[in-house]
């Protein structure tokens, strides 16, 4: 069994004012051996405050995203050895707001996942099928294509977790079902043990879309279910840390 990464994404909310949540985050994040990791994704603009706040704790912090370059003329971008300079350790690429709203695609996302390898920082790669995919019984080979297309040139099977969001679960409180994830993780298990050998049996598979403090103790367990990827349950340190507390409990 992995050890779990239970990881809040921030998206684009947060200002000064929100840095209590993230101290409140901090001193409750256990560095106990076995227990699960926790890992905040802020916006760029807290990460250098939250990064202070979470250090000498357990509580890890990432970026959003980052570009493909590691630098260069992109106006507007942040490039992986930035964010790793501010002491980020993680960062989300290709998540569904990033691929519909910026055009990201499979191929950016794996030079994006590069290129974080690369500045020492874990991507966490989102994936993901759209409600009219899976009503048409497309969601493994959609699945399939993005974890190929993702994953592209990517060497390091150690420095890499995997989300798997169904589109349609995000933000919408609907969560897919036990049986739908379970099938999903398996099926991307099997994937990554195809592409990188056994190393791919240590690649953490979390699941995102719609995860709270009540639904966690039925999705957690789940076989090949490594952790979550949460996003409005994470605003609020009390929701985020019950579900730190469910995976903790699982730990044990
Ligand atoms: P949600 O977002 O938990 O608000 O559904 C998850 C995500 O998009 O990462």
């Amino acid at each position: 069994m992995n050890r779990k990464l239970i990881a809040g994404n921030w998206k684009m909310n947060g200002l000064r004012a929100d840095l209590p949540t993230i101290r409140e985050v901090a001193v409750a994040a256990t560095g106990q051996p076995g227990a699960p990791e926790l890992l905040l994704c802020v916006p760029a603009t807290l990460l250098s405050e939250a990064c202070s706040i979470a250090s000498g704790s357990a509580l890890a912090v990432g970026g959003q995203t980052c570009h493909v370059s590691e630098k260069g003329a992109f106006t507007g971008d942040i490039s992986a050895p930035m964010l790793r300079e501010l002491g980020a350790t993680h960062v989300i690429v290709g998540h569904s707001e990033r691929r519909t709203g910026h055009g990201e695609s499979d191929e950016i996302v794996a030079g994006q996942a590069r290129t974080a390898q690369k500045a020492g920082l874990i991507p966490i790669i989102c994936i993901g099928e759209t409600l009219e995919e899976r009503s048409a019984g497309r969601t493994l080979n959609i699945i399939k294509g993005q974890l190929s297309g993702s994953l592209a040139g990517l060497e390091s099977a150690a420095n890499l977790v995997i989300a798997y969001e169904p589109l349609w679960a995000i933000g919408t409180g609907k969560v897919a079902t036990p049986a739908q994830i379970e099938e999903v993780h398996g099926f991307i298990r099997s994937f990554l043990k195809g592409r990188f050998g056994d190393a791919g049996k240590g690649v953490r598979i979390l699941y995102g879309g719609s995860l709270n403090p009540g639904n966690a103790p039925e999705i957690l367990p789940i076989p090949n279910v490594d952790g979550g990827l949460i996003g409005g349950a994470s605003l609020k340190a009390a929701d985020f840390l019950a579900i730190y507390a469910t995976a903790r409990a699982l730990s044990v």
